[in-house]
């Protein structure tokens, strides 16, 4: 039975703050504010031990060596594997593929599975809030197959317009491909009725998670999901890692996405055969440290325990939503109903980049800019937000300290 919210306990953000060094440093002059948890998270010392210990005593290559080190190697590399299964309930590991993160995730099914199942007049719905990584491949992939690309609109609220998306799915639709929480802003779909109705038209549903899995927890199967994808570094591990989970059903259809070593069967001039899924996807020698690393980062959220995140990350933006709604003329980019750790604001006559700057000077690191999703900030009419984005790592005074720096930016502009 699931745990009320009021039985969980509470987080001890002090005690947590103490794993991680590179939040205890002075920017510019003041004690660092890390809000760009969005665009990386940061690493706790037990990851950052674990990768050092890897790269001290235990390195060699994987999958390819008699020797003990190569067989240790392989033992950690590969333990991420049901690691990860468990972290997002996948029913069995060989449906975890190693990728290089979410864009790599993306671009693996977007050309194996869309390249093989896609024809002229096919459709690929996409919605309006993706991240340009759950965009330009679809479009690639269209370009070489005839494929339509059909979007999923946004209302005002920064929600998906589920009756327009419900009128897009037809019997020509073989993909729909959305983000489950929005980097620009903030907005939690409601993934698995998405990928219900998309399954009761006939098509397949990849989410990219790389926002959500950080900060709730993901239940693939529960989803029906039949592509689920995220990155290492947004969840505290290293960079230059991901994770494409794929239904073993559909892996096993798939040709391989890259050619080389590891993901073969045998090899001669005239053929080549492939190796069964994960590993037909996984060709070359892969980043093992940081798979390792990653496997590190997952113990520390489960010791942390992702239902007081959840709790927390909701009180602390809660929390800084109210606090930055009084800021005279901030205007929110996204105010969805649902959402998660990434606030998007605007003010009329202040560029996002001087308050970024200006914010810089007093440590507080923010993102400015698109954030990678061109196109949802045209839909809102602006070139650029400000973007405050959140770990369980910060804390009402981090807030405190933005909107300081917010108000600090004005003043410039008066
Ligand atoms: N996708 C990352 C972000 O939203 C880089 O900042």
């Amino acid at each position: 039975m699931p745990q009320a919210v009021k039985d969980i306990p509470v987080l001890n953000v002090e005690k947590i703050r103490e794993d991680f060094p590179v939040l205890h440093q002075q920017v510019n002059g003041h004690p660092l504010v890390y809000l760009d948890n969005g665009a990386s998270s940061q690493m706790p010392v037990q990851v950052a031990e674990r990768l050092d210990h890897y790269h001290r005593y235990e390195h060699a290559n994987v999958h390819r060596g008699i020797h003990t080190l190569s067989q240790k190697a392989t033992d950690a590399y590969e333990a991420a594997r049901p690691k990860v299964a468990a972290f997002i309930n996948a029913a069995e590991e060989h449906e975890i593929i190693y990728t290089t993160g979410t864009t790599d995730s993306i671009n693996l099914v977007a050309n194996s599975f869309g390249l093989t199942h896609f024809s002229e007049g096919d459709e690929v719905i996409l919605s309006e809030m993706e991240h340009h990584a759950n965009i330009v491949p679809w479009q690639m992939v269209a370009e070489k197959t005839g494929a339509v690309i059909k979007v999923i609109p946004v209302t005002d609220s920064g929600e998906l317009d589920l009756e327009a998306y419900k009128k897009l799915l037809t019997p020509r639709t073989k993909m729909v491909a959305v983000v489950h929480v929005s980097n620009a802003l903030g907005t939690v779909n409601p993934v698995k009725e998405i990928t219900d109705l998309a399954h009761e038209a006939g098509s397949v549903v990849l989410i990219d998670g790389a926002q959500a899995v950080p900060h709730q927890k993901v239940d693939v199967q529960e989803i029906g999901a039949d592509f689920y994808a995220f990155s290492a570094h947004k969840m505290f591990g290293p960079t230059g890692f991901g994770i494409l989970y794929g239904r073993k059903s559909l892996l096993d259809g798939m040709p391989p996405y890259r050619g080389g070593g590891d993901m073969i069967d045998k090899v001669t001039f005239e053929e080549t055969t492939y190796n069964v899924p994960p590993f037909r996807f996984e060709a070359g020698t892969p980043p093992i440290a940081a798979s390792i690393g990653l496997s590190e980062a997952i113990d520390y959220i489960g010791r942390v325990g992702m239902d007081q995140i959840e709790k927390y990350e909701a009180k602390l933006v809660e929390y800084a939503v109210e606090k930055l709604r009084k800021i005279d003329g901030l205007r929110f980019i996204g105010e969805a109903e649902e959402r998660a750790s990434v606030i998007s604001f605007v003010f009329d006559h202040i560029h996002a980049s001087d308050i970024g700057t200006i914010l810089d000077k007093k440590g507080i690191a923010v993102r400015t800019g698109h954030h990678c999703a061109q196109p949802i900030l045209r839909r809102f009419g602006v070139p650029a937000t400000t973007r405050a984005s959140f770990a369980f790592y910060n804390r009402e005074d981090d807030v405190d300290r933005l909107v300081e720096g917010i108000e600090y930016a004005k003043s410039f502009f008066e």
